[in-house]
């Protein structure tokens, strides 16, 4: 099946029980044993079923599968967030300690976890000069655990050369982790491109909407685990607290995202409830659609923004002389993300004004609503960075965020227009 038709069908026919076509939300804490023995089986991960839904749901496991299809992975976790995805994607690779080698336009707060949170667990972080392989292959050691980067930069809109950063990291033994969450499989499947696992915040553009917070981690089942043993003792030796079994002997190729649930989903929780599975999945349905419109409308912006001469710059991939169209054309088929950043001429204090006067276009952070909104990364999700990572982040201190919804074309520029002309008059009777 192709990708519009996984994104309403896969890992769903109908409810067995009732026929029910909609998916059922299995609002449940717990699942009855038919026995003792049933009950250990299910706690030893002999026989498959639900025992507790802090480790499984049947809710969340059709969008588990559902996800898992479109990025075409092996299997999936759904967890509360997306930065609970990827904190789960990064320890279940790392806790035993080494490196996690980053590109460094990252969302902040995932710049946060790497920096400042996982180091206090015993995992470093490295960020390359840039997202250029070459970069990144420098800082690969006999520690290191896993490549991470965006595939779309969150604000950067940098896309990520993954073929070439995932043939860096596997000639040196090591995993890319991808986090798609910009792009969504409607623009780039990173596992196809040789990303191991893909990361996501379900809360964005795959959900949809702007109502459910969630994540989901996926499997893309290819990583030879088995050749480094010392490096991944996790997934080679027996696991104490399952009885001594050993992941990949036990699962075979699904067995990082097992172990994420089975370690780290059962014991720190962060489950994503079943009545947000069920608005994920909604939202879900529709994901190839509205990214259609999402792209059109941002060219429409993106190409309005740069002829008016009250803007000073603004970064698109879509553009020929942007650094990443090369990446567009080989990724995302020549199509370009609706997250794009600009500024505006008279700098911060014109870019405060503008941002102070939108109507239409709310003012918030948040990505991959519907709605169009508009962020100052400076002052909200990167404040926490140091203004050079910040620079590195593709965050200056006047840049503008938009994500541009789905909404009538005209009225998404009729608002920039009159928040762009009211800017302007603010500046010039500042500078009087
Ligand atoms: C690229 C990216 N990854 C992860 C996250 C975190 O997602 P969540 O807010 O669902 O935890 C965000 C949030 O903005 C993001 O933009």
């Amino acid at each position: 099946m192709r990708l519009e038709t996984l994104a309403v069908h896969s890992g769903f026919d109908c409810d067995p029980a009732t026929k029910a076509v909609a998916v059922p939300i299995y609002q449940t804490a717990a699942y009855a044993f038919d026995s003792a023995d049933h009950g250990a089986a299910l706690f030893d991960l002999e026989a498959e079923g639900y025992r507790y839904s802090r480790i499984a749901n049947p809710t969340s496991a059709v969008l588990e599968e559902r996800v898992a299809a479109m990025e075409g992975g092996v299997g999936a976790l759904a967890v509360a967030s997306g930065q609970a995805a990827l904190h789960y994607a990064l320890v279940n690779v790392a806790d035993t300690g080494g490196n996690i080698v980053s590109t460094p336009q990252l969302y902040g707060t995932t710049h946060t976890l790497l920096a400042y949170v996982l180091p206090r667990q015993g995992i470093t972080a490295r960020f390359a000069a840039s997202d250029q392989a070459a970069d990144i292959e420098k800082l690969i050691d006999k520690d290191t655990k896993a490549v991470f980067c965006e595939s779309i930069g969150n604000p950067a809109g940098n896309i990520t050369d993954i073929e070439e950063i995932a043939k860096v990291a596997h000639r040196h033994g090591v995993p890319l982790i991808v986090d798609n969450t910009v792009a969504t499989p409607i623009l780039l499947r990173p596992i196809e491109y040789g990303a191991d696992v893909v990361v996501h915040s379900l809360t964005k553009f795959m959900g949809g909407h702007g109502t459910t917070l969630g994540g989901c981690i996926v499997d893309g089942g290819n990583f030879p685990w088995e050749e480094q043993p010392e490096r991944f003792p996790t997934f080679n030796l027996p696991d104490e607290s399952y009885h001594g079994m050993v992941y990949r002997e036990h699962f075979g190729r699904s067995a990082f995202i097992a172990r994420c649930r089975s370690v780290y989903q059962r014991t720190t929780g962060a489950v994503l409830a079943p009545m947000s599975a069920f608005l994920l999945l909604q939202g879900i349905e529709t994901v190839a659609l509205r990214v259609e419109r999402h792209v059109q409308n941002g060219r429409k912006v993106a190409d309005y923004l740069r002829a008016d001469p009250r803007v000073e710059w603004v970064n698109y991939a879509g553009f020929e002389d942007s650094p990443y169209y090369p990446m567009a054309q080989k990724y995302l088929g020549g199509q370009a993300s609706s997250l794009l950043t600009f500024g505006i001429v008279g700098g911060l204090q014109a870019g405060k004004d503008f941002y102070d006067r939108l109507g239409l276009i709310k003012r918030l952070v948040n990505i991959g609503d519907a709605k169009s909104l508009a962020c100052h990364p400076a002052s909200t999700t990167h404040r926490q960075m140091p203004p050079a990572d910040q620079l590195k982040a593709g965050v200056r201190p006047e840049t503008i965020r938009l994500s541009i919804g789905i909404e009538h074309i005209d009225d998404i520029i009729a608002d920039l227009n009159q928040a762009l002309g009211m800017a302007a008059t603010a500046s010039v009777s500042a500078a009087a």
